[in-house]
């Protein structure tokens, strides 16, 4: 979850590495630092903090380097302090590594490496790598990366630099992303695209085990023998500017902004013509194998995971096949009921989620398909699953994830109606019906982010508020969950979700005189019922905020507030009644001066378990 950067080339590194650095940023965000050949030797420079703490130590320096390696950092192994902070040197400052990932048996190798008389200067996993490669460093780095990789286990995105080999960077990667930048005269290294689009669109994407060696004149790959492979170019064709603000304040307002345009995206040439009909040519799966599926099972992490649930609901309703839906961490260790005829779903924005991978690894093992759901071609869930269907959102730079949930929600919404036209679930004039609805979704969107002042004063007035609740049922109990998290982690405010029915069973203790209570009403044949959870609520003195789709006005008279979402149909009613949540947290975390795009203790892709 860290960002890695590497620059070799003849134009001065250290502004193309903090430039590049600063595109990862939002990968973790708790300390920065570079290693350059400058003067004919290595010059380290590192601080706990954000870049430009980094950027306040060097201002000035006048550096001329032309290669060098950089790194933010997102603490997992020792506390955000200047010594733990990236890169990491070995005894003689000759050698320095940065690193993504984990060493998960580093207590070992560093007892081993003290005893041969290595010192120690961290408290990181990372730094038994510049150890380890002094260890074995004969004359050749990438050799002695080689012989490195034989020794560690675990996640690693790894660039190494030796004082005695100027302008040469060596790479390694296993479970952790790792892109090669291609120039002329000059060459690119990061743990992700944004950082090379500046310089670059032609890549090479690192496979796990493959090693590379990077100098201005080439780069060589290879596999964990020393066997040479040939890389495929993979050209990025995203525009720059997708992956900068756009003129708004912060990426997460613009991604909630470009809701509409990644959800045509995500549709664009997935429903037939007539409108009859979805197409999913990415999915190779035998319709045999469709017809006889015993089981699905969605597996993913936090925003993934709430998209997940909607999943079940469609997949159940519409395709009537049972669906279990786990959270990626859990389903790896409660060793699943899983085998050949069940169909495994996993979601990830980045395809980098450490468990999720594993759980699509654990699926695979067992025997079941797996088709993954993702937003970033090439990542590691896109290449280890049977099928991949991604959702076009674009990249998404913001902690807090916005268009990659309605994306991934309208993907589900796809495959449930493919599933059930296979399996002839579901009535032709009901499936066109929702098609129709589907296309009809980014319309709607822009009419509820027309009304944004509205939300930004009802959350100006909730601002000062200890605690919230979400309340809903079915549908709009997952959509809640999504909407407490959102206002969780930007605007710390606590807040919990709730399916509206259970919230008497113990939590309405909590609700008292002035608690906000934002309450999802939009499946006609729970209307009622949630209603009167509403009127539960109201009885102890909770401030209520209600969402219903436009014509279920008997809700003006439980609530204090009403926000009305445009008709559609029931089932689709997640993607619209998710964006005044997003707004309302968005306009929560600015109203109490939080870092919204990069919230405290969070980052944006979290690779280690
Ligand atoms: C992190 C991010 C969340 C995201 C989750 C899963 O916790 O902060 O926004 O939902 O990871 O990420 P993924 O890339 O697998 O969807």
């Amino acid at each position: 979850m860290c960002g890695i950067v590497g620059y070799t080339g003849k134009r001065p590194a250290v502004p193309i590495l903090l430039e590049g650095m600063r595109r990862l940023e939002y990968r973790g965000y708790d300390s920065a630092g570079i290693v350059i050949y400058e003067n004919g030797g290595l010059t380290l420079k590192k601080k706990a903090g954000m870049l430009s703490v980094l950027e306040e130590t060097i201002n000035g320096s006048n550096f001329t380097a032309n290669a060098g390696i950089g790194h933010t950092r997102w603490a997992t192994h020792g506390a955000p302090t200047d010594d733990n902070a990236h890169p990491h040197i070995d005894c003689s400052g000759r050698i320095a590594v940065v690193h993504n990932g984990i060493i998960e048996n580093y207590i070992k190798l560093r007892q081993w490496l003290k005893a041969e008389g290595h010192i120690f200067q961290s408290d990181t996993d990372t730094e038994v790598l510049p150890h380890l490669i002094e260890q074995f460093y004969r004359g050749d780095l990438q050799a002695a990366l080689l012989k490195t990789m034989e020794m560690i286990s675990g996640s690693y995105a790894i660039l190494a630099v030796c004082h005695d080999e100027p302008g040469r960077i060596v790479v390694a990667r296993q479970d952790s992303p790792m892109v090669l930048g291609l120039g002329e005269g000059e060459n690119f290294i990061a743990s992700d695209i944004p950082a090379l689009l500046p310089h670059t669109r032609n890549t090479y994407l690192l496979d796990d085990g493959e090693l590379a060696d990077v100098t201005p004149g080439g780069i060589t790959v290879c596999d964990k023998k020393g066997v040479c492979v040939n890389k495929e170019v993979f050209y990025v064709n995203w525009e720059a500017e997708q992956a900068e603000k756009s003129g708004y304040e912060h990426f997460m307002l613009k991604e909630i902004h470009e809701q509409p345009t990644a959800l045509r995206e995500t549709l664009r040439g997935r429903i037939s013509e007539d409108g009859q009909s979805v197409v999913l040519n990415e999915l190779d799966i035998d319709p045999a194998y469709i017809k006889g599926l015993r089981k699905v099972f969605i597996t993913a992490c936090g925003t993934a995971y709430h998209a997940g649930v909607v999943g079940k609901y469609v997949i159940e309703k519409l395709a009537r096949i049972p669906v279990e839906v786990d959270i990626a961490s859990e389903f790896r260790y409660r060793d699943p009921i899983i085998g050949p005829g069940d169909l495994v779903i996993v979601v990830s924005q980045s395809g980098e989620t450490a468990d999720t991978r594993a759980a699509l690894r654990e699926a695979r093992q067992r025997g079941a398909r797996v088709v993954a759901i993702t937003n970033v071609v090439g990542s590691s869930v896109a290449r280890e699953a049977d099928d991949v269907i991604y959702t076009w959102a674009g990249p998404e730079i913001a902690v807090a994830s916005t268009k990659a949930y309605v994306t991934q929600l309208t993907v589900f919404y796809l495959l449930a109606v493919w599933l059930a036209e296979q399996r002839g679930t579901l009535l032709v004039r009901e499936q066109e019906a929702i098609l129709d609805s589907l296309k009809k979704l980014p319309r709607h969107i822009e009419t509820l982010l027309a009304q944004s002042d509205r939300i930004a004063q009802l959350a100006d007035r909730y601002k000062e508020s200890h605690c919230m609740f979400f309340l809903g049922r079915g549908l709009d109990y997952a959509v809640a969950m999504e909407g407490s998290l959102k206002l969780k982690e930007i605007s710390y405010i606590h807040a919990e979700a709730y399916a509206a029915g259970e919230l008497k069973h113990g939590t309405l203790a909590l609700v008292v005189e002035g608690v906000p209570v934002i309450a999802l009403a939009t499946q006609p044949e729970l209307f009622e019922k949630t209603v009167s959870n509403i009127k539960e609520v109201k009885a102890r003195g909770a401030e209520v905020i209600g969402v219903a789709i436009e014509g279920f006005m008997e809700i003006e008279e439980v609530a204090d507030q009403v926000f009305y979402l445009p008709a559609t149909h029931p089932a689709l009613a997640p993607i619209l009644s998710v964006v005044p949540l997003q707004l309302f947290a968005y306009f929560a975390a600015v109203a109490r001066e939080c870092s919204v795009d990069k919230p405290r203790n969070l980052a944006k892709s979290v690779t280690v378990e």
